[in-house]
């Protein structure tokens, strides 16, 4: 694996190297492959062309696996080694992988499309770390290129990050307990502690992590797109069937999903 160099102590990070282990067990009931192609459909209507992807925060490699399937050239990095491990065992040398921090992401080509996908997002704390990331993204993309990214909407925060779920899979118990208020104000950084007893599947890389996000109002968000010298072109919203509508909603929607290109570029 190329390694770039991740300067900060890192909350999401630390939170990552705990959860690898279990990140495929916990998630194992999300469709990728629908989820992706009414993304692909969302952005077809804003002229996506070309077949180079860069998917930021990669983790295990779930939100690139069904693109390789469609003929797309993927690079993806994340900032814990051992999400990437994990990809690694999944694609050998098929996908370039590397270790970066979004914040600080270096220019790793040109692409047709950019994304960062499942809140990776809210992983960042603050506006200004949303800029730095969506600055070195927009660095990466190809003329006519796109970018798509989602974000948890205060439904989700004031809901499953406020809830306890408990998941019983593969010989694993996790118990998911939130620790947010349900009526989170928008902008609240909120917390959800993973705790994960390895139980009979002896997994004991695995320990417990806490959760630690940020919520980004849509006005913040499209702020911040044009603060980093990006035009957003869509805002859409969906609920747990992973069906972008719009308008976003954030009191229905649990994800917000914006699509967004370099400024000043004329459409395709
Ligand atoms: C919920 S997972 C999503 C992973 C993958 N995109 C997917 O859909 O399965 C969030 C990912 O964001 C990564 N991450 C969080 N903060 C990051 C940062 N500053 N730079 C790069 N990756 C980061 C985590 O390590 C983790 O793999």
């Amino acid at each position: 694996m190329e390694l770039t160099k991740v300067e900060r102590d890192d909350w999401a990070e630390r939170t990552y190297e705990a959860y690898a282990p279990v990140y495929d067990v916990f998630t194992a009931h999300y469709d990728y492959d629908g989820w992706l192609a009414d993304l692909i459909v969302v952005l077809e209507r804003y002229g996506l062309r070309g077949r180079r992807l860069l998917d930021v925060a990669c983790g295990t490699g779930k939100s690139f696996l069904p693109m390789l399937g469609r003929a797309w050239r993927v690079t993806g990095c994340d900032i814990s080694a051992s999400m990437l491990d994990r990809a690694r065992a999944k694609v050998g040398e098929e996908v370039r992988l590397l270790r970066a921090d979004m914040r600080d992401l270096p220019k790793l080509g040109e692409f047709d499309l950019v994304w960062a996908l499942d809140d990776a997002i809210n992983y960042l704390l603050s506006a200004e770390e949303l800029e730095q990331a969506l600055t070195g993204m927009r660095e990466n993309l190809a003329a006519g290129g796109l970018l798509l990214f989602d974000v948890n909407t205060l439904l989700a925060y004031r809901t499953f990050f406020a809830e306890t779920e408990v998941v019983e899979r593969e010989g694993h118990r996790l118990v998911w307990r939130g620790l947010t208020a349900p009526d989170a104000a928008p902008g609240t950084i909120c917390e959800s502690r993973l705790e994960i007893d390895p139980g009979e599947s002896r997994n004991e890389d695995a320990a417990d992590c806490v959760h630690r996000q940020r919520h980004f109002p849509e006005e913040e968000v499209l702020a911040t797109i044009e603060r980093a010298g990006l035009e957003c072109l869509g805002v859409y919203g969906h609920g747990l069937d992973g069906v972008p509508k719009q308008p976003l909603d954030e009191a229905i929607h649990t994800k917000a999903v914006y699509v967004a290109r370099r400024a000043g570029q004329s459409v395709a």
